[in-house]
């Protein structure tokens, strides 16, 4: 974070919920996904500024929540849309035609990997294998889990999610 970066005033609430989950680690490192889970309920995304702030409440560095950060892929450091779609691509996934998936959500959507739809809407993310290979392609849109997805059923799926 650079130094003259805004200060993060962590809501009451947050703080709360994060020193609650602090009580069941005996290493407070152990809480770091909950924290970043309590702020990205908060914010719909993780801000930069709230990294050091998780860390001095858990007595790490901020360097430590950075890293838990990025490596957890659910676990999002820009802005999202409304809606996150993730789109499986590990082995049988691909196998089963998760690139035809792909390229007919980025076609619906107006937006590739990794980007937003111009109305906010929803965001497409890849994401590693959902453990439901066995109903691929697999798709994941916010805490949903859609098995057997298909380039011809996007349309109908995507109205459930305004
Ligand atoms: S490879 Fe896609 S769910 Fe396992």
């Amino acid at each position: 974070m650079a130094e003259n970066a805004v200060p993060y005033d962590m809501h009451a609430e947050d703080r709360e919920a994060i020193e609650r989950e602090m009580r069941h680690y005996e290493d407070p490192r152990g809480a770091s996904i909950a924290a970043l889970k309590i702020l990205q309920k908060r914010h719909g995304w993780v801000p930069d500024a709230a990294i050091p702030e998780i860390g001095k409440l858990l007595g790490i560095s901020a360097a430590d929540v950075e890293g838990v950060a990025t490596f957890y892929s659910l676990i999002f450091r820009r802005p999202v849309g409304r809606h996150v779609i993730k789109v499986c691509d590990s082995v049988v996934c691909f196998l089963t035609g998760c690139e035809q998936v792909k390229a007919a959500l980025a076609r619906q959507l107006g937006a590739g990997l990794g980007e937003t739809t111009a109305d906010g809407r929803f965001t497409l993310l890849p994401i590693c294998c959902l453990g439901a290979c066995d109903r691929s392609p697999v798709l994941m849109i916010d805490d949903d889990t859609l098995p057997d997805v298909a380039p011809q059923k996007l349309v109908q799926l995507l109205e459930r999610y305004p």
